[in-house]
């Protein structure tokens, strides 16, 4: 199969592309970096990275008239300034139309796309949240700018795969708590947590079932997601625990803010349907695999997409 992955040096698309590089596919990658790193996907026989911007249209027409690729997997994404609405519309928008639109041109057969849970809104009328549930984006520029695709998606009549997604973390994770609490943590700094739970589900495992998708399973929208949250207080004591920690600062335990949810806990029932069902890497594993390879790399990044957290 030939996959043309964006955002292919990031968390999900650097995963993906290394399952399908291992089984002999043929993968093109493009990243600009924003948020991505590049030796996030190494060096292989049959991968081309390519340095650029999915908003360059020119250039997105070429990959993809070059190329030809069976699948575009699309993971890139701008999220990491709330208040860079220009960036986020260039790459959420205009990059997702671009991609949408070169897969209806030259006859890609699969759309593989990333939607965050955000798209329900802060405050969900139900839990769990059911794919019936209305979108209601406006709480940030990310989740209006993500949202455009989707529709795009619909309207374009091509054959895709969208995973709305709880919070995916592990290794090569930029954004979110688990980054920022392991930065902390390792230079004896304190942490807060809010009172809001989340559903964290290990990337290996969605970069597993979007290569099912990118394979031909499944049509249209699903939840990837465990279907069970947990308080974050309870990744921190996953992130000391993986961080062998013996004396560590009590978190701060704060409210949550106005842009924040409580909790956002997604129905997998379709996906469980339509994808049989699926083994969760537990929570303590998936941080630990994170913390390694923070220990390794480093962290970059801390990124959230809310408005008032405070990283000082
Ligand atoms: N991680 C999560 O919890 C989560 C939750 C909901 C949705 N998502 C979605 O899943 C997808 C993957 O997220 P991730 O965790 O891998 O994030 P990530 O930041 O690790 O990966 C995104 C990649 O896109 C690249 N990129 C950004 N703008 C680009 C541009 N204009 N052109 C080319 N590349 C560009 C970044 O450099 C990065 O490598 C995103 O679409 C995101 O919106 C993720």
């Amino acid at each position: 199969m030939k996959a043309f992955i964006t955002g292919g040096c990031g968390q999900v698309g650097s995963h993906i592309a290394e399952i399908l590089l291992a089984r002999g596919d043929e993968v093109v990658s493009i990243d600009n970096y924003a948020t991505g790193r590049p030796e996030h996907l190494s060096e292989h026989p049959k991968l081309t990275q390519i340095e650029g911007s999915i908003a360059d249209k020119e250039l997105i027409d070429k990959v993809v008239g070059d190329f030809r690729p069976d699948v575009i997997v699309h993971t890139a994404a701008s999220y990491k300034d709330p208040s860079d609405w220009y960036s986020d519309t260039m790459t959420n928008c205009v990059g997702g139309a671009n991609l949408v639109n070169a897969a209806k041109e030259f006859n890609v057969g699969r759309f593989i796309y990333f939607q965050t849970a955000l798209c329900y809104g802060v405050k969900p009328t139900e839990q769990p949240v059911t794919l019936d549930h209305p979108i209601n984006a406006d709480n940030s520029s990310y989740s209006i700018s993500k949202t455009v695709t989707e529709e795009y998606l619909r309207l374009s009549g091509i054959d895709y795969v969208t995973f709305r997604l709880a919070n995916v973390i592990g290794p090569r994770n930029v954004s979110g708590p688990l980054p920022i609490f392991y930065d902390r943590l390792s230079q004896g700094k304190g942490c807060f947590v809010t009172k809001s739970r989340r559903d964290f589900v290990f990337v290996g495992d969605l970069a597993r079932y979007a290569v099912k998708a990118a394979d031909g399973q499944g049509n249209g929208t699903y939840h990837f997601s465990s279907g069970t949250d947990v308080a974050i207080i309870e990744l921190y004591d996953a992130v000391v625990k993986a961080m062998k920690l013996n004396n560590y600062p009590e978190p701060e335990v704060r409210e949550i803010g106005e842009d924040d949810a409580e909790s956002i806990l997604l129905d997998p029932s379709r996906t469980f349907a339509d994808f049989g069902d699926i083994e969760f890497t537990p929570l303590e594993e998936t941080v630990r695999r994170g913390v390694e390879y923070f220990k390794e790399f480093g962290v970059h990044g801390g990124y959230t997409h809310l408005k008032h957290d405070d990283k000082k």
